[in-house]
C-alpha cells in the first residue's frame, strides 16, 4: 500500500511538473528571414493580388467575421477584416483583421512582416502560426501582389480576439511536434501564367490548397499521412458552414476505379467549379474557387490529370452526425 501510495506521488509530481514546464516553455518566438517584399501601387499588380485574395488563394474565406463567410462564398467582396473562428484541440484559432487599420488591424505590420508570415508561418510577434495557410511556395509576384491588395483595402476597425492555445497546443509547441512550416528551397520569382500542368501544379500546392484538403492528414499536428491528392481526409465540420455533417476529400488522382474525376474532361471540371457550392456545410471554399478563371481551371485539371494514379477507395464524402468516419 505505503509503495502504491509513493509511486502515486511521484506520478503526481511528475505531471505536475510538466504541466508547469509547458506552461513557462510553449511560447517560444521563432527567427525567419524577411522577405524582400514591398506593396506597389501599381493598379494590374493590386488586381491580381484581390483576384488571389477573393479566388485561388481563398483568404476571403478565413478573414472574415464568422456571419460574413456565406456573403462572401455568395460574391460579395467584402474587406478581409477578420473573424473566423475554429476551436480545436490544440487551440482556439482566429484569422486576424487585414485591413490596414492601426488598432485592430495590419496598420502597424510591414510588408516584409505580412510576406514573412506568409512564406515561413512566423507571425509579426515571432510565435508560430499553425498550418492553416500553405502559402510558403507563393512567387514572389505574387506575394507582392496580395501584400499590395491588402494595403489598398478601406481601414476597418474591428477587433478580433487573438488565437488562444490550449494544453495540447502548449505541449505540442514545447517538444516541437508543431513548428513553423516554412519554404523548402526558394520560391520562384515569378510564374508563368498560363494553361499548363506546371502552372496548375503552383496553384493546387501553392496556392489553392487542394492538396492541403485532399490528401489525407493527422488532424492534431496537420502532419500528412496520405499520398498527395489521394482524398480520405476527415474535415471537421467547420464552424461558419456546418450543417453537422463532416465530409470526407475525395480522391483527385486519375486513378480509373477510384478516382474521382477519371471520367470527367476538362469542361465538365470547369461547369464543376463554375457551380460553386452544393453541401452547405463542405469546408471546401467553392465560393472562392468558383471565381477562379478558366485559363487556371484548365491548368489545375491537366495537373490532376498528369499525377500518378494511385487506389484509394473514398466511400463516400457525407457522413451525418455520429456516423463512423472511413478508416484513415
Ligand atoms: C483556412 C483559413 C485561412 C485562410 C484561407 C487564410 N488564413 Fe490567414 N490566418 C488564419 C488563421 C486561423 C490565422 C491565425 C493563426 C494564429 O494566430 O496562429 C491567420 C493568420 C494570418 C496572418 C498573421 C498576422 C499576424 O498576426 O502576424 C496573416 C498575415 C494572414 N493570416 C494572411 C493571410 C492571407 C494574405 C491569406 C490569403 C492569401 C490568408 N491569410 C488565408 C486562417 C486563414
Ligand atoms: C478546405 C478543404 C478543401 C480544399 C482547400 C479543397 N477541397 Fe476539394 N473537396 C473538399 C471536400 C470536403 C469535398 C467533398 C465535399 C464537396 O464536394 O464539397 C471536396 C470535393 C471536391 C471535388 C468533387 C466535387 C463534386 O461535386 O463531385 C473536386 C473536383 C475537388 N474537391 C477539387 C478540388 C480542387 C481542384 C481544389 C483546389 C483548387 C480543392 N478541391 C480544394 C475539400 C477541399
Amino acid at each position: 500500500m505505503k509503495i502504491i501510495l509513493r509511486i502515486l506521488a511521484v506520478m503526481v509530481l511528475l505531471i505536475a511538473g510538466l504541466v508547469v514546464y509547458v506552461q513557462l516553455a510553449w511560447n517560444k518566438k521563432f527567427e525567419a528571414p524577411y522577405p524582400d517584399t514591398k506593396a506597389s501601387t501599381d493598379s494590374a499588380v493590386i488586381a491580381r493580388g484581390k483576384y488571389l485574395a477573393y479566388g485561388p488563394a481563398h483568404c476571403g474565406t478565413c478573414h472574415v467575421p464568422m456571419d460574413k463567410i456565406m456573403d462572401v462564398e455568395g460574391g460579395e467582396l467584402i474587406p478581409l477584416s477578420g473573424g473566423w473562428t475554429l476551436d480545436i484541440p490544440p487551440g482556439e484559432m482566429h484569422a486576424p483583421n487585414l485591413t490596414p487599420d492601426m488598432e485592430t488591424g495590419i496598420g502597424k505590420l510591414t510588408d516584409a512582416d505580412l510576406a514573412r508570415t506568409m512564406r515561413y508561418m512566423v507571425g509579426s510577434d515571432g510565435r508560430c502560426i499553425f498550418p492553416f495557410m500553405p502559402f510558403a511556395e507563393m512567387s514572389d509576384a505574387d506575394l507582392t501582389a496580395i501584400v499590395s491588395y491588402l494595403r489598398s483595402q478601406p481601414a476597418v476597425k474591428h477587433e478580433v480576439k487573438r488565437t488562444e492555445m490550449k494544453f495540447l497546443g502548449k505541449a505540442l509547441l514545447t517538444f516541437g511536434a508543431i513548428k513553423p512550416t516554412g519554404t523548402k528551397g526558394t520560391p520562384p520569382k515569378s510564374v508563368v501564367i498560363d494553361s499548363t500542368a506546371e502552372y496548375g501544379k503552383y496553384l493546387a500546392n501553392s496556392v489553392a490548397n487542394c492538396l492541403g484538403c485532399h490528401t489525407n492528414r493527422d488532424m492534431k499536428i496537420g502532419e500528412f499521412t496520405g499520398v498527395s491528392f489521394a482524398g480520405g481526409f476527415a474535415l471537421p465540420p467547420d464552424p461558419a458552414m456546418s450543417d453537422g455533417n463532416t465530409y470526407v476529400s475525395p480522391n483527385l488522382t486519375p486513378d480509373p476505379e477510384t478516382g474521382h474525376i477519371y471520367n470527367w474532361d476538362e469542361q465538365t471540371f470547369i461547369n464543376r467549379f463554375k457551380a460553386g457550392r452544393v453541401y452547405k456545410g463542405s469546408a471546401m471554399a467553392w465560393g472562392a474557387f468558383s471565381r477562379i478563371n478558366d485559363l487556371e481551371l484548365k491548368a489545375i485539371y491537366r495537373y490532376l490529370k498528369s499525377l500518378d494514379p494511385v487506389k484509394n477507395k473514398v466511400p463516400k464524402i457525407v457522413y451525418g452526425p455520429g456516423e463512423a468516419l472511413p478508416e484513415s
